[in-house]
């Protein structure tokens, strides 16, 4: 089924707003990156809580302030209570490729130093099996060896990360997630990749239509 644009920036905002019932008061909270997220932030910040945020971006960062939530550095909370964010592939597995804005580095930081990591996406993330492209984040150090190393790969045309990584994407096969993961992080000149294996996950919210699934992982 092929959704209109209009059908998807609904779904995303219905699994937004439910992710935002999930935070309570006091929590510490990691905000994703990207265009599901942006609809998180004003659920989030008309609750009124009292929390203690950390951005994944400076986008989410200059959003996420200007309504009022408090950002700080993640530099000082040794673990999150929740971490909220999209996607850009959910296989049947569990498996999930972020990136797409280029924050999943950052991203996985957070989801892996949250209690709760929890997924939010329209319908049209959901996928039979993950295919490329895969995000990467490189060193710029020894860069045109490192993409030798990786072969099938294109970088991308969009501003260094904000720890001064190389964005760019792996357009080889990936045929099992585990393994293309397991390979990516042992190359070196990678930073990290986009592949979230599926214990990093709590939660998926999916916006159907005018519901919201919750995934069964
Ligand atoms: C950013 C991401 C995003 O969460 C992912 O690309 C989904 O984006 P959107 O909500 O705009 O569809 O991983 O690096």
């Amino acid at each position: 089924m092929i959704l209109s644009a209009m059908g998807a920036e609904d779904e995303k905002r219905l699994a937004a707003e439910a992710a935002a019932e999930l935070v309570e008061e006091g929590m510490t909270v990691g905000l994703g990156t990207g265009s599901t997220v942006a609809y998180l932030l004003p659920a989030l910040a008309a609750r009124s809580l009292t929390l203690r945020c950390v951005a994944t971006s400076v986008a989410t960062e200059v959003q996420a302030r200007a309504l009022g939530l408090p950002v700080e550095p993640f530099d000082g909370i040794a673990r999150l209570d929740i971490a909220i964010d999209g996607a850009d592939q959910i296989a049947p597995d569990g498996w999930i490729v972020k990136g797409g804005g280029a924050a999943h580095t950052r991203e996985k930081v957070v989801a892996a130093s949250s209690d709760r990591f929890v997924v939010i996406a329209s319908s049209d993330k959901l996928v039979e099996a993950i295919a490329p492209p895969i995000p990467l984040e490189l060193l710029s150090y020894g860069l045109d060896a490192t993409l030798a190393r990786l072969g099938e790969v294109a970088l991308r045309d969009v501003p260094a990360s904000p720890d001064g990584g190389v964005i760019a994407d792996y357009l080889g096969p990936v045929d099992d997630p585990a393994q293309a993961a397991a390979w990516l992080s042992a190359t070196a000149g990678v930073v990290d990749h986009g592949l979230f294996a599926p214990e990093l996950t709590s939660d998926v919210l999916v916006g159907r239509g005018d519901r919201v699934d919750r995934l069964a992982l």
